[in-house]
């Protein structure tokens, strides 16, 4: 247990349940391999890596390859998760992937996600709240663990913004990229996890940050198109200066929420997205360098990803430890924001994985597949065969 809380702890003040407690028993996150540099972007738009670098703090960025999409990336992070926390994936109780980029307006990004892991008892559904999604679908998944809904969760942001980019507007192809991160959460008695969020929303703003077309608005057609409505547009100022304003304010709420000063606070995870923006938050909450976790210069803004795969590389650097505090903040269209306090304790079986282990996956995971082979063919042959019954008896 956390020496800093002492047992005192007001565990998940802010949540319904307060003896149980959602835990990140696992974590994972995948970027694609293919990394696009600033200076690649300056063949395509009349920018410069010196301008990039000292406007976002972005060096590069991974950019998905042709045959990769949300789901896929989300199905290589939650499989680490997965493994690292020791659950099968045929336990899993909910799967929830944030995204703003999913494969298909429908069927969900998280259905996609749960028949390729063979989460055979799981519900599953995509939250879509731009890049605060995976901050929102942290205090969801939470509070659905306290109250005794679900044993567990899995949580992923997942996203593949290059694809609804407009490569010639260099106000916005710099600063984004592709990626997902993972978490699972389990259910606790053992005070700490998720100990508090705050979800925040001001539609007002929604037009700053957009992607007009492909819904019921605007779907799309030839003249949406010709008038580039179905790509990214953003009033990046304005963007900005909402993001300073709220991200301090935000963790503060999260923090007061969960009883913890901000001295207390051991990392800062906020939302990847300009470094600027990074800086005065962590300025506002007067938190140290040592304090903040950055990694924006290598990925830019994986929007709803960003914030797992951020928390990923803090582990493997060893900037989080058992009994830390965390501070997770995020923000993004909508306009919208979210915080959460978070006291890990891997109090689950986080496990090497063996070779056997390694086995044990690749056997679930081709017997998951098999089984939606069969199980589309048998969709098919009730669509066939529903066809002949009710077309003969089809009533007048
Ligand atoms: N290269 C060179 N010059 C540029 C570029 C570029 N890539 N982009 C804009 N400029 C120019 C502008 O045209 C302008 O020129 P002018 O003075 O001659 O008119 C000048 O640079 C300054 O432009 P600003 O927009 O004022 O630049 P700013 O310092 O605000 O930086 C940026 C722009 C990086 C977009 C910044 O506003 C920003 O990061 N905003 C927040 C974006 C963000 O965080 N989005 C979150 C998305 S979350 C989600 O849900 C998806």
């Amino acid at each position: 247990m956390n020496s800093k809380t002492n047992g005192n702890h007001k565990s998940n003040a802010a949540l319904p349940g307060a003896k149980r407690n959602a835990h990140i028993a696992g974590w994972g996150k995948y970027v694609p391999e293919k990394v696009m540099s600033n200076d690649e972007i300056a063949k395509l738009v009349d920018t410069s890596d010196e301008w990039i670098q000292q406007r976002t703090g972005i060096r590069e960025r991974r950019i998905a390859d042709p045959k990769e999409t949300t789901s896929t990336m989300a199905i290589r992070a939650a499989r680490d998760a997965l493994a690292l926390a020791g659950l099968n994936p045929g336990d899993v109780e909910l799967v929830i992937v944030a995204t703003a980029t999913p494969d298909y307006i429908f069927p969900a990004t998280a259905c996609l996600v749960q028949n390729a892991l063979g989460a055979s008892r799981a519900g599953a559904f995509d939250l879509s709240i731009g890049c605060s999604g995976f901050v929102y679908a942290l205090g969801v998944g939470a509070s659905m663990i306290t109250s005794g809904a679900v044993n567990n969760a899995l949580v992923i942001g997942s996203e593949t913004l290059s694809r609804l980019l407009n490569w010639a507007d260099r106000g916005t192809c710099i600063l984004f990229g592709d990626g997902a991160g993972a978490f699972v959460l389990r259910a606790s008695d053992t005070p700490g996890g998720v100990l508090s969020y705050k979800l925040g929303s001001d539609g007002s703003g929604g037009d700053l940050l957009i992607i007009p077309a492909g819904g019921s608005k605007h779907p799309i057609s030839q003249e949406v198109i010709d008038q580039g409505l179905q790509f990214l547009r953003m009033d990046g100022q304005a963007v900005f200066k909402f993001a300073t304003r709220v991200m301090g304010k935000a963790a503060k709420e999260a923090c007061e929420l969960a009883h913890l000063s901000l001295d207390e606070i051991d990392l800062f995870i906020p939302h990847q997205a300009n470094l600027r923006i990074i800086n005065t938050a962590s300025k506002f909450l007067k938190l140290p360098d040592a304090k903040v976790m950055v990694n924006v210069q290598k990925y830019g803004n994986t929007s709803a990803a960003s914030v797992p795969i951020a928390f990923c590389e803090a582990v493997d650097a060893g900037r989080v430890k058992p009994g830390d505090n965390l501070l997770l903040v995020s923000f993004g269209a909508g306009l919208s924001w979210a915080a959460a306090a978070v006291q890990f304790e891997p109090v689950m079986p986080s496990k090497p994985h063996t070779a056997k282990d390694v086995l044990a996956d690749w056997f679930h995971y081709n017997v998951a597949s098999a089984r939606s082979v069969l199980s589309h063919g048998l969709h098919r042959l009730d669509s066939v065969t529903g066809r002949k019954v009710w077309g003969a008896k089809d009533p007048k």
